[in-house]
Formats: C-alpha cells, structure tokens, sequence
C-alpha cells in the first residue's frame, strides 16, 4: 500500500537538535521501505538560497523557496524532512497551508541551554556582537502555538524525542508500523537455546 506524502517541519532555535532528528528519522522511514527527502537548512543555505542572509525578507524567501519545493515533493507522496529555524509564524502557516499534509516539530530547548552548548561556536559570536539578526540573541523566534509534535531536547534524549515522533506518525497513521518479526523476542531466545541444546547452533 502507497502512503501518501506529508511533510515532516522541523522548527526551533539553531543547535536545538533539527538536523539530528531529522536525520534520525529520514533513517528509519527509509528502512521501513518510504521515498523521503530532507531538506535542511545548512544545505539549502549553500545551494537553493546561496543569495540569501538573515534579514526578515531573506528568511521569508528562504521559507518561501523550501515551501514550493517541499509542496510538489509531498504531492508526490515523497515524505519531506525539513529543518529551518523558520521563526516566523505566518511563514510556517503559509507553508502549512500550501503543503497541506503538514506536521510541524517544535524543538524546543531554552536559549540559555543552547548558549552553554554552542555547538557551532555561533552563539557566542552572536553575543559578542560579531553575528548581526541571530536568532534567539538579536533576532526574534516565534514560538508555534499549536505544533502536532513538541519535543524539549533539553531533557529528552535524541532517542527519546526521536521515539516520540515515529509513535506519533505511526499513531495518526501517516507511516506503517514496523514490520514486526515472526516470533517475539522472547519466543526467539527460546528457539535459539532450544537449538543451541540440540547442537544445531
Ligand atoms: S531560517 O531562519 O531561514 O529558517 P535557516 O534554518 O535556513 O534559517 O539557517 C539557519 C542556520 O544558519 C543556523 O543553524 C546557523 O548555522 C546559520 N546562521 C548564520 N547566521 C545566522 C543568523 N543570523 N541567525 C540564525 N542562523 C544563522
């Protein structure tokens, strides 16, 4: 059976853990047998919106750019993985409306808590004052108000919030469940001492 396509939106501050999840879960579609594409905005900033910067007008045509690529891949029932900070509201319902099979994935983590990790070594540059409209420091984030998916990365593990998705879209039925073995894993350590007694293995 062919599911149809939907897009999967990641939003939240930079380093609050998109791209991991993302990848996490293009991985596990792929293995459960679905056509998927992620975008993600480390790469699109290289490519699709290499003339884009940080300004309001540059992240809503960043947005804009990644909404019309993600609409036709999803109508051709491509699951689509998109990670962008994506901090302004009217652009993600502009988006969820033109996708339409849409399900938001807010992020969330305190910008003290990304400050401490820094990953990228952005945040301080940012408070130095070296990095102009960073996001959470000098530029705003509009947090969703009704996001189908909240994870606190923070306290979860990428595990943990990566289990929280899958159960989600298996929940709501947007992917099959995984295929499950045919016997339990109980039943399989059985069968394996048994044979082990028996000398097969
Ligand atoms: S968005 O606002 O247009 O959605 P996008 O997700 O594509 O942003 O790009 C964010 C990434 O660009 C960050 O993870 C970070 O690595 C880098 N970056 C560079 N300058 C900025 C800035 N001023 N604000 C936020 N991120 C920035």
């Amino acid at each position: 059976m062919q599911y149809p396509g939907f897009t999967l939106w990641f939003t939240g501050l930079s380093g609050s853990g998109k791209t991991t999840l993302a990848k996490m879960v293009e991985a596990e579609l792929r293995s459960r047998g679905m056509k998927v594409e992620r975008l993600d905005g480390d790469i699109v900033r290289q490519s699709l919106s290499r003339d884009l910067g940080f300004t309001k007008e540059d992240r809503d045509k960043n947005i804009e750019r990644v909404t019309f690529v993600a609409k036709l891949l999803t109508r051709n029932d491509v699951v689509v993985i998109t990670s962008f900070i994506s901090p302004y509201r009217e652009k993600r319902a502009e988006a969820r409306q033109e996708i339409g099979r849409f399900v938001e994935v807010y992020c969330k983590c305190p910008l003290e808590v990304l400050i401490e990790r820094d990953v990228k070594g952005l945040y301080s540059k940012a408070l130095r004052g070296e990095i102009e409209n960073f996001t959470g420091v000098s530029d705003p984030y509009e947090e969703p108000e009704n996001p189908e998916i909240v994870v606190e990365t923070d306290k979860e593990t990428p595990e943990e919030s990566f289990r929280k998705i899958i159960a989600w879209l298996e929940g709501h039925g947007y992917i099959p469940p995984k295929e499950q073995g045919y016997y339990s894993e109980e039943e399989e350590e059985l069968v394996e001492e048994r044979l082990r007694a028996l000398g097969y293995i």
